[in-house]
Parts: C-alpha cells; structure tokens; sequence
C-alpha cells in the first residue's frame, strides 16, 4: 500500500477509544499509538492519575505504556497527519432533532472526523471506524473523503475498513486481552491484512473474522440487539414467574443449559442501560424502517419497549409495596451505575427509577461506589427530567442512605453490596423495612429472616405465597364442604 505502519492515530478518547488503544500499546510495543480527542479536559485527565473512565486494569495498563508508545494529545491535526492508520472511535449518540429524532443516529462526530481527516492528511492513509455505526456510514466517510480529495487536486488513497469493537464495560480490558473474536470488513484486502497484522500481535488469527463492510457494520448492531433481546426475554418471562409461582432463577438455569442457548445474559433485572443496547436497536429498527421492513422494525422495537415496562413495573411495584405512596419517604438506593464496575450512568435503568420515586413524593438517598453525583445530575438532564435537588442526595456511604429509610432498592450489582451487615442497616430503618432487589443478587432468605420484606424479581414473595395457599385451602374446604 505504500503507508507507515509503525504509527497509529485513534481519534476519540471515550470508553471505547481509550481502553482499546491502550491494550494495542501494550501488546505492540514497536507500535507508537497517539489518541487525540477535541475536549481538553478529558486528555489532561488521561495525562493524569486521574483517568476520566473507570475501568479495573486500565489504570495499570495507561502507567505502563503512557510516555513511552501512547500518547494523548488535544492536537488532531498533528495526528492525522503523522500517522498513516486512524482509528475513529467518536460517539455516535441518537438523534435528539430533526429527521429520524430518538431513533437514527447522529452521526456528526463521525462526519467530522472524516472532515478532519480530508482537511489534514497529506498522504495515503487507511481509516477504521472504531465507532459502532448504521450500515453504510462508510460509504458516508468515502465520499467525504474523496469529494475532498477531488476538490484538492492531490492523488491520496483512503482505504475504509470497519472494525466494530465488542468489549463490554466493566470487563473491557479482560475483553480486549481475551477477545471472543475480532471483526474486520473492508473492500481492500491488502489493508485490511494490515490490521490482521496488529491485532494478531495478541489474538490467535483464527479468531481474526474478516468479512466485507456491511457485514461487519451489521454485525455490530445486531449482536448487541441479540444480547438485548435476551435481557427482555429473560425480564418478560420474570413478570409471569411472579405470577405463578416459578422462580426466574431455576428458569434461567434450566433454558441456559441447553448448549443451542447457553447460560450468559440470563439474568433478570431492572432493565439494561448502557450507551450501546437501547441506542443500536433504535438504530436498527430506523434502518428497517428505512428499507420498508415494517413488521421487522417492530419486531426489534419489542425489545425496547420490554425494557421500558420492566423499569415501569419494577418501580410501580415498590410504590405498591409501600402503601401505595411514597410521599416524603426515603428511599435508599443502591447503585446508579448501568452495570457494576464502572461509573458510567449512560441510559441506565436508574433514571427512570429514581424520576418516578421522586415523581411520586420520594427523597431518594443514592450510593454508588464510582458514579459522580454530577454524571448523573447530567444525565437526567440529556433526558429532560427535572431533578430537584433536595429529592436526590448523593450519599457517601449505604449506611448513611439506609438510616431511616422506608426501603432499600438494588439497583447495580456491584459486589460490596452483598458483603453488607444488613441487620446494622435494618435496625436503623423504618418498619416494615423493605428491600427491592433489582439484580437478584442479595441472600433473601437471610434477609427476610432478619426481618426485611423482600421483593425479588421473578420470584413470588413467600409470605405471598404461604398466604396464597392458604386461601387456596381454605377455598377447597368449602367447595368440598358444599358438595357433601
Ligand atoms: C424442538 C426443540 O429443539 C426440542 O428441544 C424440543 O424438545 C422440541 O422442539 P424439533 O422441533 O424437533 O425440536 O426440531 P428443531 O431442531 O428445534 O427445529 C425446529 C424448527 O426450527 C425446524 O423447522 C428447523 O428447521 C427450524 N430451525 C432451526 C431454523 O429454521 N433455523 C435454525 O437455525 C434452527
Ligand atoms: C454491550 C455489549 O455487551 C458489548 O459487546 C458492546 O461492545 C457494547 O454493549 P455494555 O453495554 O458495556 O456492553 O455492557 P453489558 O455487559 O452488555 O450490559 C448491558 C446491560 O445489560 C447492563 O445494564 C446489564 O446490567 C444488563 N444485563 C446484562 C442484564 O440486565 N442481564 C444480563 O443477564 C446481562
Ligand atoms: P464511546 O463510548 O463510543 O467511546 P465517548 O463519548 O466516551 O464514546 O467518547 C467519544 C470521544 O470522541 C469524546 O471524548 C469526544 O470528545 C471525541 N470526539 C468526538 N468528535 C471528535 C472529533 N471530530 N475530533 C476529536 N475528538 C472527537
């Protein structure tokens, strides 16, 4: 191809961007890698002991190679110009106006950056879209690209490829060390050998996918709609456990073990979040759309609006639970982050659980261990929900949020959560001291024992139940009796 390729430039220093570039530095050390972002203060913390993502493992990896092969810098121009592969991993939000709102992506970060690139490059470069995107964004960069070239006069080559990243939050560096597989689309097979050439520094090459571009685009957007559609399959059949007496647990256990299943992205909850799910079924369901695929469209939508009436529920149930209001009564949440080990708020479940509690009267006490009380303050705010502070305290420790509280609500499940003396807590909230367990994750034998009503998720209460069959009883004996 002509190109450098000793150099990489990543333009995006996001969750996606820094981890990913950080583990290439590492395991390429012959490699220099430059991530260059717009927003100054997000490079100075990446320069710093502070990272701006939370991340287990990450933080060792940025010391070991920060100043030797990676390098964070504000400067893009720089960048595009001295390295000859660029790696886009900019955001790519929902629309929030204009055609295609809450549902198409937008896709102006991704557009910059191949105006950026058009703008800065002096020579032949290959450019990867890092950023999971709507099939044939490529082809969008494409154009841009040699439109620009065009009107330059200068003969420069822009081979696109697509390499959608599948690292989850929470276990991104594990992910990245250990992928299941790593996904390469492109029309060029001479540059698309150059990114099998780096990523098999590391990954065994026959865990190395190389496909064309839509495929791989697509790819991106309909495993992560998979992994979604799991999560409300799982929560749906949760309500009709509840109902019957089933428990979601033995269920899960029981479906996860056929081998054509599996057991992962089984687990109940109060709804998934993240940046990713809700964004890329949106995504997808506009793309359908968008080719007349009605009945298809819909199909996915389902997944969404299951996610929406899970959280709907699970809530509803609590202001149930407690007298049917929760008018002036703390409540302690545990958790704010959409999954546990990160500090990332992004579209989690959290949100709508916490505007309806303080929608209905209540003063809401958070802990989280990683998640700023600002993030999420933000967050409410991109969603357009009022928040009034004196309803949302950020507390420091689950304790401080449990004493007199009416109710302890799950919300993340992060690992110190069940490590907790929960009959310190008990003994400091209000009674009947209730605990709604939205990752099913705490022992609630244990706790009901001390003397929580806990409600768990695709599990009849017991008291219920006991209360259940003993009407059940009590109804026999008199049908029985009337026909004798
Ligand atoms: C199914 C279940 O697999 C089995 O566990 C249960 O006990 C009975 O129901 P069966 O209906 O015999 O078994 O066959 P299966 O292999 O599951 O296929 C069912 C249908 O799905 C077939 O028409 C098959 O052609 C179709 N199928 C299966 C697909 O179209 N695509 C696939 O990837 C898999
Ligand atoms: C996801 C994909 O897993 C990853 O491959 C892709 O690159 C980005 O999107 P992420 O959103 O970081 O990653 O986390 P993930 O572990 O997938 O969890 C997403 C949401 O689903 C979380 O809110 C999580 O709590 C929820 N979830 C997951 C469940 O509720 N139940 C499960 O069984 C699994
Ligand atoms: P993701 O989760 O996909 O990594 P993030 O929002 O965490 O998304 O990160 C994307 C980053 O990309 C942000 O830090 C943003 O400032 C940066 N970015 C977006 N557009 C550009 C651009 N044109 N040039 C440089 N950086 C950009």
């Amino acid at each position: 191809l002509g190109i450098r390729t000793n150099r990489i430039c990543c333009i995006g220093a996001g969750y996606v961007g820094g981890p990913t570039m950080a583990t290439i530095a590492l395991k390429c050390p012959h490699l220099q890698v430059d991530i260059v972002d717009m927003n100054e203060e997000r490079i100075s913390r990446w320069n710093s002991d502070d990272l701006p993502i939370y991340e287990p493992g990450l933080g060792e990896v940025v010391k070991a190679c920060r100043g030797k092969n990676l390098f964070f810098s504000t400067d893009v121009k720089k960048g595009v110009e001295e390295a000859d592969i660029i790696f886009a991993s900019v955001n790519t939000p929902t629309k929030t106006q204009g055609v295609g709102k809450g549902r198409a992506a937008d896709l102006r970060f991704i557009e910059s950056v191949g105006r950026t690139i058009a703008q800065f490059a002096n020579r032949s470069k290959i450019v990867i879209e890092k950023s999971t995107v709507p099939i044939k964004t490529a082809e969008a960069i494409a154009r841009v690209l040699s439109a620009n070239e065009a009107a330059s006069g200068s003969r420069k080559n822009f081979w696109i490829l697509s390499n959608p990243e599948f690292l989850a939050e929470g276990t991104a560096m594990a992910d990245l060390d250990q992928p299941d597989r790593v996904l390469i689309g492109g029309q060029d097979q001479d540059a698309i050998g150059v990114l099998v050439d780096i990523y098999a520094n590391w990954v065994p090459r026959e865990r190395i996918l190389c496909t064309n571009l839509w495929s791989s685009e697509l790819s991106k957007l309909v495993a992560n709609a998979f992994l979604a559609q799991r999560v409300s399959s799982i929560n749906s059949i949760s309500r009709l456990c509840e109902r019957t007496g089933a428990d979601v647990k033995e269920v899960s256990r029981a479906v996860g073990a056929d081998t054509r299943i599996g057991p992962k992205f089984l687990n109940a909850s109060v709804g998934f979040g993240g940046s990713c799910f809700q964004k890329d079924i949106l995504n997808l369901v506009y793309i359908c759309q968008q080719f007349g695929l009605e009945e298809e469209g819909a199909y996915w939508q389902q997944v969404v609006d299951m996610n929406d009436h899970q959280k709907v529920t699970f809530t509803s149930k609590i202001i149930q639970a407690l007298f049917n209001t929760v008018t002036k009564k703390k409540i302690a949440v545990f958790g704010f982050a959409f999954k546990k080990d990160t500090g990332d708020v992004r579209e989690t479940p959290a949100l709508l659980v916490c505007d309806m509690l303080m929608k209905d009267g209540a003063i809401v006490h958070v802990y989280d261990p990683k998640v700023a009380i600002e993030d999420a303050l933000q967050e409410f705010k991109y969603h357009d929900l009022e928040v009034n502070q004196s309803q949302f305290i950020f507390s420091t420790s689950a304790e401080e949020a449990c004493d007199g509280a009416h109710a302890i609500v799950v919300l993340t499940e992060w690992d110190e959560f069940k490590k907790y003396d929960y009959q310190k807590f008990y003994s400091k909230m209000m009674k009947p001291a209730f605990l709604f367990d939205g990752r099913n994750m705490l022992d609630h034998a244990g706790l009901e024992k001390i003397g929580f009503e806990v409600h768990a998720l695709g599990k009849a209460r017991v008291a219920t139940e006991h209360h259940h069959q003993d009407f059940v009883m009590r109804a026999g004996s008199r049908g029985s009796a009337g026909y004798s």
